[in-house]
C-alpha cells in the first residue's frame, strides 16, 4: 500500500562469473533493453570487473554495485577491498552478508553489520542479505530469525544512514536451486522485515526503505513477486547474466 514512498530496484548479483571483455559485452546488450526502466538497474559485479562495467555503462540507467568490502578504511588485509576503494572508482552499490559469504566465507551477522557500517560511512548503498536456511524454515523460525538479522546488521546505524539501506531477503533454500519462493512466502517475510524496521526507527522510515526478494527469481516468476505490497524489486543471480531475461525482470519492476 505504500508502494509509492520507495524505489523498486532491481539488482543483478553477478556473483563470480564474467571477465572484463564479457562485462563489456553483456552490459552493451543490457542497455538498450533496460533503457527507460521506471526502476532502478544496478548490476553488482565482481571487483576485477568494476572498471570494465563503470565504463560499458556511462551513460546509460545502469549503476554499478559490487559484492562484498571490508570495514576497515586500509591495511593488511591480503585479498579484501575497502568501501573508500568502491566508492573512489565510482561505484554506488555493494552487497553485504549474501549468503554465500556467510556460509563459504565465515561471514556472521557481526562481521556483516561491520562491513554495512562501513559501506554506508563511505556512502555507498547497502543490498544487505537476510535469510533462513530450509532446515530453519521448517523449525519455523524463519520470522523470528529474520528479524534478529536485520536488527544485528544495522546496529549503531542511525535513521539518517537507513536511506542508504537495501534489505534483500534471500532465502538460502531458493538460492540458485530454481526453487522460488511463493510470492505469499516472499511478501510475508519482508512484511516481517519492514515491521522490525518500524520498530527500530519508526513506521515512516520503514516504509522509505526498499525490501527486495531474491532467490531463483526469474523473467516468468517476477511479475507475481514484484506485484506484491512489500516486495520492492528483486536482488537476481541466474537471471542477470542473460540480458533479454534480466530487461523482463526489469521491466516487470517498472509497472
Ligand atoms: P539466483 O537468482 O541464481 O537464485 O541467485 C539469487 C542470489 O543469490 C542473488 O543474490
Amino acid at each position: 500500500m505504500n508502494k509509492a514512498l520507495r524505489k523498486a530496484v532491481i539488482a543483478g548479483n553477478w556473483k563470480m562469473n564474467k571477465t572484463p571483455a564479457e562485462t563489456a559485452e553483456l552490459i552493451a546488450a543490457m542497455k538498450p533493453l533496460v533503457a527507460g526502466a521506471g526502476c532502478e538497474v544496478v548490476l553488482c559485479v565482481p571487483f576485477v570487473d568494476i572498471a570494465a562495467a563503470l565504463e560499458a555503462a556511462k551513460g546509460s540507467n545502469i549503476h554499478i554495485g559490487a559484492e562484498n568490502c571490508h570495514w576497515e578504511h586500509a591495511g593488511a588485509f591480503t585479498g579484501e577491498i575497502s568501501a573508500d576503494m568502491l566508492t573512489a572508482m565510482g561505484v554506488e552499490y555493494v552487497i553485504t552478508g549474501h549468503s554465500e559469504r556467510r556460509t563459504y566465507f565465515g561471514d556472521t551477522d557481526v562481521t556483516v553489520n561491520k562491513r554495512t557500517r562501513a559501506a554506508v560511512e563511505a556512502g555507498l548503498t547497502a543490498i544487505v542479505c537476510v535469510g533462513e536456511t530450509l532446515e530453519q524454515r521448517e523449525q519455523g523460525i524463519t520470522n523470528e530469525l529474520v528479524a534478529l538479522q536485520v536488527k544485528i546488521a544495522l546496529g549503531g546505524l542511525s535513521k539518517e544512514q537507513l536511506k542508504k539501506i537495501i534489505i534483500a531477503y534471500e532465502p538460502v533454500w531458493a538460492i540458485g536451486t530454481g526453487r522460488t519462493a511463493t510470492a505469499e512466502q516472499a511478501q510475508e517475510v519482508c512484511t516481517v522485515i519492514r515491521d522490525t524496521l518500524a520498530a527500530l526507527y519508526g513506521r515512516q522510515a520503514a516504509d522509505g526503505v526498499t525490501v527486495q526478494y531474491g532467490g531463483s527469481m526469474n523473467a516468468k516468476n517476477a511479475d507475481e513477486l514484484v506485484a506484491k505490497p512489500d516486495v520492492d524489486g528483486g536482488l537476481i543471480g541466474g537471471a542477470s547474466l542473460k540480458a533479454e531475461d534480466f530487461s523482463v525482470i526489469v521491466r516487470a519492476a517498472s509497472k
